[in-house]
């Protein structure tokens, strides 16, 4: 059955503008049901958790339901889903809790800052996993060398924001797991563009952004509760020492909570399915997943075919991402002529900040980005592909 792509734009208000929104990579845009969640819980009434009133009662409801929502889209356990803002303020707290001087970390250059930083932070040694400048790929045989005894962590991306490329996680966490390392996976552009199975990963640690599959801006790290217990975080002497509980700071952002839930459930029943959400979600996601697979490879020909156009990598298994620049073009520049074609494009290092630093653009301005979710048509890839084209004039 073909991807149902008129009813899913449909669900999106914002599509209407007239914008191709090719920036889905920065975070996508929201369907209606997760507005209508969102506003939902505030008109109903919502307090904060434990107390003895039904708006309070809603507001625990709110959490255990996004808990279970994410648990499913990613294949983990509610109880080990842990809740906050976003993923790099998670990983931070993570990683202050996990490693510290006298461990080793194992981290890649094709890693979003948000899965570097935290770790050499911390004070632990760094051993770096290096990326082929030309394909965009992250040899997984080279992590046999960099993992030792000593290795605490291999903090290692799900699929690389700019370039797309999905390394070989299993593989990795394989290598990790046989040293007694633990792997944390940045899962927040990958979740996007298909089925997640945390486990089949590899994944000890699993960080995904709401934000990037059509919920509000909440992120969230899912860990198997047991693991949980073994970590303990700063926490405030009052605030609840359970898990995932302890892992989490202040007052949640209920009503985005309870717009993450609504997501997943769009995500679930994008194309018709029947079962649990899980196995609805594994469908819809691999319909989705398919869809994109099927756009993307007219977007990145007509690019390649460009000779003023130089594309960066060529991963093997990758998400529908593009990586570009335009000659005679700061990526700014070409990021401007093609909003003025009414493309949302984006520009920049991306905080792709060491996998720039390796292919040498970082310090002049980075690429453009133009990326696929399951919400673009082929109607957004030809005008990309006729406004690059245009800037060769
Ligand atoms: C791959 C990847 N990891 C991490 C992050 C950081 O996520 P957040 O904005 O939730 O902190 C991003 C955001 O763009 C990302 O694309």
């Amino acid at each position: 059955m073909p991807f149902p792509i008129k009813a899913v734009r449909s669900a999106y208000p914002a599509l209407t503008d007239g914008f191709a929104y090719l920036d889905g990579a920065a975070g996508t845009q929201t369907p209606q049901m997760v507005i209508d969640a969102i506003s939902s819980a505030y008109r109903t009434g919502i307090g904060n958790v434990g107390g003895a009133f039904p708006a309070s009662h809603r507001s625990g409801a709110i959490v255990t339901g996004c808990r279970a929502a994410v648990a499913d889209l990613v294949g983990g356990h509610p109880d080990g889903v842990i809740l906050g803002p976003n993923m790099t303020t998670l990983t931070y707290r993570l990683a202050r809790a996990i490693a510290g001087p006298g461990d080793e970390v194992v981290l890649s250059r094709l890693d979003h800052d948000a899965n570097v930083r935290p770790w050499t932070q911390t004070g632990a040694t760094v051993r770096w996993a290096e990326v082929d400048p030309v394909t965009g790929e992250l040899p997984v045989d080279q992590y046999a060398e960099l993992i030792g005894e000593r290795t605490r962590v291999v903090a290692v991306t799900a699929a690389s924001n700019i370039l797309g490329t999905r390394p070989d996680v299993a593989a990795i966490a394989e290598l990790a797991h046989r040293a007694g390392a633990l792997t944390y996976v940045d899962g927040v552009h990958a979740t996007a563009h298909g089925p997640v199975d945390m486990r089949a990963l590899g994944a000890d640690f699993y960080a995904t952004s709401a934000y990037k599959w059509a919920g509000p801006h909440i992120g969230a790290v899912v860990a198997d509760p047991a693991l949980l217990e073994t970590i303990s975080p700063d926490k405030l002497a009052s605030s609840p020492d359970t898990v995932p509980h302890r892992f989490e700071t202040g007052t949640a952002a209920f009503a985005d909570l309870e717009g993450v839930t609504a997501a997943v459930d769009h995500l679930a029943a994008m194309v018709p399915g029947t079962g649990t959400r899980r196995e609805r979600l594994l469908t819809s996601m691999a319909a989705a997943e398919e869809h994109e697979r099927e756009l993307f490879a007219g977007l990145i020909a007509g690019l390649e075919t460009m000779p003023h156009v130089t594309v960066y990598g060529k991963p093997a298994r990758r998400t529908a991402t593009a990586y570009f620049n335009v000659a005679g073009h700061t990526p700014r520049q070409a990021a401007g002529h093609l909003a003025g074609l009414g493309v949302n494009v984006w520009n920049g290092h991306n905080y792709a900040w060491e996998l720039t630093g390796a292919l040498g653009i970082r310090d002049s301005g980075g690429a453009v980005r133009a990326g696929l979710v399951h919400y673009n048509d082929a109607s957004d890839v030809d005008r990309l592909l006729e406004g690059v084209a245009r800037l060769s004039w």
